[in-house]
């Protein structure tokens, strides 16, 4: 049993209790209030700092080789994310790095990522593959998230993307049919994956052909998610909608029409600010319409080595200095909203008697400090299944 002792906010579902303790008993939340106490709970001393639930990071593609770093003297240039592609860079060059490791080398590099991204609060992620781009790769990339969720406290939802672009040399024609008949069965036998994700976009994968593979990851158990309308408004946002996919995510460039499809549908959007930050532009996905609309707004890393960081506090503060959000929107969107995204909302997400202590406290008297005071980890300690696997 862990008391943490009167923090001086806990952050709730629909608000806020002030000076308040939460009981940890068998790794679940089991009492919030003003007059908790356990007789031999070890007491963790909350006063002054804030309590928040961990993050859900719903969008990542932690699991890569090498790294990208070359690219920013591109940007910095004027080059477009396309250009960068088309120069040599982006998911092409990190393909070729991917295929060359070992599994125990692709491990080894996302796990000290993982470290990161539980340093800096976050308790749940997803991860996509995407990097192989041909049978054997893919598998080596889902069988190596599958490895990592074993062995590292972060808990790991895995989405195949196969795919994420055509690789080089190969008929996209053949590429898509290789997809759905091969790499989904494959996938799905071995049950490396919980959804099927596509980037849909001009240069990648057309509407026609997303859905086709969207519809065959379906058949096969996994559910739908859609990269959409991130560098042009490609008809993702309808797309997602008309499957009623589990997310739409990037949406920078989303017609206002795909908009009101996704809320009819109730399909959320993944909003992901460190990527026009990353690319250097100044338009940000319309989150305030979003909200408007009535659509459930997630907030993720999209941590790849285009965008990288682990570090879901950045991702917050571009939340509300770049697109408007509340602290509590996007407080919201960084945890039960991803949650929801995930299909994870009744185990993780919120503070609630019930559910997974997986807490974080934060060296913040209040959470409009986690946007407020920028730049710094402001996570104290993190706990994780009733454990405290960081600080304490
Ligand atoms: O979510 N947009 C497509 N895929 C990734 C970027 C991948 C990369 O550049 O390596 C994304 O932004
Ligand atoms: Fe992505």
């Amino acid at each position: 049993m862990i008391l943490i002792r009167e923090a001086s906010e806990v952050f709730l579902p629909d608000g806020v209790a002030t000076h308040a303790s939460v009981l940890i008993e068998d790794g679940r939340i089991r009492d919030i209030g003003r007059q908790v106490t356990a007789r031999g709970a070890e007491v963790i001393d909350a006063r002054g700092k804030t309590l928040l639930p961990g993050w859900v990071d719903s969008h990542t593609h932690v699991v890569f080789a090498g790294s990208r770093e070359f690219e920013l003297d591109l940007k910095l240039q004027g080059a477009t994310y396309r250009e960068i592609a088309a120069r040599g860079g982006g998911i092409g060059y990190t393909v070729q790095q991917t295929r060359r490791v070992s599994e125990e080398r692709l491990q080894a590099e996302a796990e000290l990522r993982l470290d990161a991204m539980l340093a800096h609060g976050t308790t749940t992620a997803e991860v996509k593959s995407g990097y192989g781009l041909d049978t054997k790769s893919e598998v080596k990339m889902l069988r190596t998230v599958r490895h990592l969720n074993e062995r590292h406290p972060v808990d790991l939802v895995p989405t195949f993307m196969g795919a994420h672009a055509i690789p080089p040399g190969v008929d996209r024609e053949d590429y898509v049919r290789l997809v759905r008949e091969e790499m989904i069965p494959r996938v799905a036998e071995e049950q490396l994956a919980v959804f099927c994700d596509v980037f849909c976009e001009e240069g990648y994968f057309s509407v026609e052909e997303s859905r086709a593979i969207l519809q065959a990851g379906r058949e096969h158990g996994l559910t739908p998610r859609v990269h959409a309308d991130e560098l042009s408004d490609s008809g993702g946002a309808e797309l997602a909608a008309e499957l009623k996919a589990a997310s739409a995510d990037h949406l920078l460039m989303a017609s206002p029409r795909g908009l009101k499809k996704m809320a009819r549908a109730g399909v959320p959007a993944v909003l992901l600010p460190a990527v026009p930050f990353s690319l250097m532009q100044k338009r940000y996905a319309p989150a305030r319409k979003m909200l408007e609309l009535g659509l459930d707004v997630a907030l993720a890393t999209d941590l790849n080595p285009n965008c990288w960081t682990e570090n879901m506090q950045f991702v917050i503060q571009l939340a509300c200095f770049a697109m408007g959000m509340t602290p509590r929107e996007a407080i919201h969107g960084a945890t039960l909203g991803g949650a929801r995204v995930l299909g994870l909302e009744r185990e993780v997400g919120s503070i609630e008697v019930g559910k997974k202590a997986d807490l974080l406290l934060v060296n913040a008297p209040s959470h409009l400090f986690v946007p407020y005071h920028f730049g710094v980890n402001l996570v104290e300690t993190v706990i994780k299944d009733g454990v405290v696997v960081c600080g304490g």
